[in-house]
């Protein structure tokens, strides 16, 4: 089973750029940068990568990424990714990045998005993975910090497929970037949001994803299988949710694999996917390889995740079609 899941070709929609930045490739950006770091090899580097919530993991996800700062810097990191992928056998992967992480930090919009345009353009050709970029906004920073990232976005609209809302969700429902998301819409942006697990008022924010924002998939979206309205109404949509079992692990204490269950039973398109893969240790085959483990799945139902990963890639449907 685990060569299966391996050589198994793959979809990845729920993988934040930053989040895959291994403690080799930071020390390395460190030293390129001279940027100061408060460890000296790269084995307190990652000692340094340990959590057990979501807030204690985003303060080191955002002060790691002081060592990024150049077109080459962003390029490299999504190469890198890339790579891994590829060696993986991930055929697709949407990709998350946080402009915002960037920008407040003095680290120019343009910067951030022409090297990763760059690593996805050179991965697609040397090695054959096709990747698109998904803009998340920061939901711990002002509704009119997003709105004037959307708008510094628009001259780059042909490099980005959709938007994305990430960061602390506790006080900041989707409704705070009803304005953003509107006008993302009419831009012709597809759209996401993180519903995250264990947070609290989960239910009224899957809520305002469905009815304000008009979502085209839940990142996360696990609590929604406990309000059945809810799940219908996610059901009758057919959208998406992207699970990251590995990363429930670190923050909630439970892979939530019990969710996948019951979203594959119901026929839901639940998806696996790695999140943070740098800092919580598992890429996308480590992912489902964790699910399919604890719940003894066939090898049908491992094809079907990735089945269902395809069929809600935000690709048009010939090219989707031919991953089918
Ligand atoms: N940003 C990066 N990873 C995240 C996660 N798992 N939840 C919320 N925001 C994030
Ligand atoms: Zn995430």
């Amino acid at each position: 089973m685990d060569d299966f899941i391996a050589g198994m070709p793959k979809c990845e929609l729920h993988l934040h750029i930053e989040g895959t930045l291994e403690p080799e490739l930071k020390m390395a950006l460190a030293e390129r940068n001279g940027v100061e770091m408060p460890y000296r090899t790269v084995a307190e580097a990652r000692d340094a990568y340990t959590f057990d919530s979501l807030s204690s993991f985003l303060v080191g996800y955002y002060e790691s990424m002081r060592v990024l700062r150049t077109e080459p810097d962003f390029h490299d990191l999504a190469h890198a990714y890339l790579t891994r992928a590829a060696e993986q056998n991930v055929r697709y992967a949407e990709i998350f990045f946080d402009p915002q992480a960037h920008t407040s930090r003095g680290v120019p919009f343009d910067i951030v998005i022409r090297g990763l345009r760059r690593a996805v353009m050179d991965a697609e050709r040397l090695l054959g993975v096709r990747a698109q970029l998904i803009m998340c906004f920061l939901r711990d920073f002002s509704a009119e910090y997003a709105m004037a990232t959307l708008m510094e976005s628009l001259p780059y609209r042909e490099w980005i497929v959709g938007v994305g809302l990430d960061s602390d969700e506790r006080g900041n429902p989707p409704v705070k970037f009803a304005e953003v998301f509107a006008r993302a819409r009419r831009e012709g942006y597809m759209i996401t949001a993180h519903c995250d697990v264990d947070q609290p008022g989960t239910h009224e924010h899957i809520r305002q994803c469905l009815e304000v924002i008009g979502v085209d998939r839940i990142d996360h979206g696990t609590n929604a299988l406990e309000d059945e309205a809810l799940t219908a109404e996610i059901a009758r949509r057919g959208l998406g949710f992207t699970v990251c079992p590995i990363s429930n692990g670190f923050v909630a204490g439970d892979l939530k694999a019990g969710a996948v269950r019951r979203m594959l039973d119901l026929g839901l398109r639940v998806t696996v996917n790695s999140d943070d893969p740098a800092y919580f240790g598992g890429y996308v085959t480590e992912n489902v390889r964790a699910v399919q483990r604890e719940l003894d799945l066939t090898r049908d139902e491992v094809a079907r995740l990735q089945r269902n990963a395809f069929e809600i890639a935000w690709l048009p449907r010939p090219v989707k079609d031919a991953y089918l």
